[in-house]
Parts: structure tokens; C-alpha cells; sequence
């Protein structure tokens, strides 16, 4: 964290990467935006859930042999997944669930409501990180489901997104499956609203990335003197968060012995939220190995879940 912030308070245009906001805050904000009217995403992919599973469960498992285990990157709260899991054990009698996230709260949380709600789920949690699973998951006897939801991907650049599903790929080979979820190019101004909220919790996300500095590494900011953006970047078709600088200031960050100025308007780039359209999706599942096998829809094609199988080695 301390090497991520002091590379990006030094570099022009300023940045923070955006795993930077969860902290336990900053989740708890995560979790309100979710039931935002303006934030759609959430919603959507649910109801692909809730509408498809038992049809994503059943493709996957024509051609796989076995009972199916879900290897879920990034798994937070898992109430999406539930839905699927569900599907699984209505198919198969059984499963296996690896939940994969950095916090080990909400794993906690997660696994212990699955334990109520599909006992006949088998679960094995990984408080770590992808890099880190990556030895365990190699252990995963095949058929695999991958599950990459939530448009997290979003906040990748297209190159590191593809490397990540490539690096899942090669740790898993045999029989694996993955299901990509993704935002989906709209309107603009649908988008651009989705992270600008009425009730400024969006807002109040943003800036708690500076919170988390401060409690962390000793910083100094005022986030009354900064303000909240959300920009549509029509370029790269993603949604830009910055946090712009009122006025002109200098801020020290005590830990990292950094004293950080700002211009009047500077900004610090926190997060890019990619909206894609089809063959960008395709493109990238194939950079990572992949082949992209079926795209299931919300009612009002908002969001997208992506159904992928790993190409076979040599191929
Ligand atoms: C959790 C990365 C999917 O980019 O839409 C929500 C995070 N940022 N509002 C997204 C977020 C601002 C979210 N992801």
C-alpha cells in the first residue's frame, strides 16, 4: 500500500489504485451503492442469476464429466453466487465452493450463511489474494467453474485483465469453464450517473480513499477539500471517478515522509470502470485463453454474463 501511494501522489496526473477504497468503510459504502437507484449494475446481474443459472449449470454440465467446483475470484459477499451454487447442487447432489477475496470478513460472513442455506455445499474459503490462490486452486480436480462477476474486471486495464484470466488458466488445466460478468455499453449518461449518485454515497466512497491513507500511512487530507467526479471517457468507453482538489495545497503523508501538492483543480485518477461492448469481451477472453461460448442478458441488456471455456493446450 505504502509503494502504491507514494508512486501515485508522485506521478502527474496524480492516481490511487481502486482497491484502496475497501477497507471496512469503504465495503460498507460498496454494499449501499449496490441498492442505489442510479446503480443498476448490481440488479442486473442478479437477475441473470436468478433467470439463468439452472440453463448455465446445465450447458456447463453436458460436456463436463463430474460434479462441478466453483472457484470464485474476488467473492465478497457471494449472494449472487448463492443463486448459482444452488443450481449446482439442484444438478449434481454436491459441489465444492472456493471463495476467493482479501478480506477475510466478508468470506467469514459469506461461509457462514451458505453453511445454513445449502449444507450439502462443500466449502473451502481462501482469505488471500488471486496471485496467492493460485497454488491452491491448482489442486481443484477438473470440471472448474471460474467465476469473475460483479464487472470487477472493469476496473482492469484490457492488458491485465487478459493476463489475470491467462494466469487463472495455466494454473487450472483440464476441463475449466468461466463465467465473466460485465457491464454493457448503453448511454452515457446512464453510466455516468451510476457513479454519481443523488445521495452522494458514490461521493462519499471516493473520498473515503483518502480516509483510508490517513488512518493507514499517516495522511493529512481535508476531504472537505476535495470534490467528487465522475466523467464518461467516450475514448477508452469507460466511466473515470477522480477527486479534484479545491484549491491549491499541499498535503503530507507522515508514514511515506511525503509532502504531496496539489494545483487548484488537480485531480487524482481513483478508478476506471470499463462499459464493453461485445467484441472487446471476446477479444479479451481470447488474450487470456479462452473462448467465448455464450453471453446471457438482463430484460433490458444492461449487463452481461459471459460464458467462456479455456481453449485446450496447443491450441
Ligand atoms: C465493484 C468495481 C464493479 O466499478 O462499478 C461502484 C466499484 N465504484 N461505484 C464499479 C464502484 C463506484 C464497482 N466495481
Amino acid at each position: 500500500m505504502a509503494d502504491d501511494v507514494r508512486r501515485g501522489l508522485t506521478r502527474f496526473p496524480k492516481t490511487l489504485p481502486p482497491y484502496l477504497f475497501y477497507d471496512e468503510a469503504g465495503s460498507s459504502l460498496y454494499e449501499r451503492i449496490t441498492e442505489l437507484p442510479e446503480y443498476y449494475l448490481t440488479r442486473a446481474e442478479r437477475e441473470i442469476f436468478v433467470t439463468q443459472a439452472a440453463e448455465i449449470v446445465d450447458r456447463v454440465g453436458r460436456s463436463a464429466g463430474g460434479p462441478l467446483s466453483v472457484i470464485e475470484l474476488g467473492a465478497g459477499s457471494a449472494s449472487k453466487t448463492e443463486i448459482l451454487l444452488q443450481a449446482v447442487l439442484a444438478r449434481h447432489g454436491r459441489g465444492l465452493y472456493l471463495p476467493i477475496d482479501v478480506s477475510a470478513t466478508a468470506l467469514a460472513g459469506a461461509e457462514a450463511r451458505l453453511r445454513r442455506s445449502l449444507p450439502r455445499l462443500s466449502i473451502r474459503s481462501l482469505p488471500m489474494t488471486h496471485a496467492e490462490s493460485l497454488r491452491v486452486i491448482a489442486d481443484v480436480a477438473p470440471p472448474r467453474l471460474v467465476l469473475f462477476i460483479g464487472s470487477s474486471v472493469g476496473n482492469l486495464p484490457d492488458g491485465e485483465a487478459s493476463a489475470l484470466l491467462r494466469r487463472t488458466r495455466e494454473a487450472l488445466p483440464g476441463e475449466t469453464w468461466l463465467l465473466l460478468g460485465t457491464d454493457l455499453r448503453t448511454s452515457p449518461e446512464m453510466h455516468r450517473a451510476a457513479y454519481d449518485d443523488a445521495a452522494g454515497v458514490t461521493a462519499a466512497f471516493n473520498k473515503n480513499i483518502l480516509t483510508h491513507i490517513n488512518r493507514e500511512l499517516g495522511g493529512h487530507f481535508d476531504i472537505g477539500r476535495f470534490r467528487h467526479l465522475a466523467r464518461w471517457n467516450e475514448a477508452a468507453s469507460c466511466v473515470e471517478m477522480h477527486l479534484e482538489s479545491v484549491g491549491a495545497q499541499e498535503i503530507a503523508v507522515d508514514h511515506l515522509a511525503l509532502r504531496a501538492r496539489f494545483e487548484a483543480g488537480e485531480t487524482i485518477h481513483t478508478e476506471s470502470s470499463v462499459k464493453y461492448d461485445l467484441p472487446r469481451v471476446a477479444r479479451l477472453l481470447e488474450a487470456g485463453d479462452f473462448r467465448l461460448e455464450a453471453t446471457y442478458h438482463d430484460r433490458a441488456r444492461r449487463f452481461g454474463l459471459h460464458l467462456a471455456r479455456a481453449r485446450a493446450a496447443g491450441r
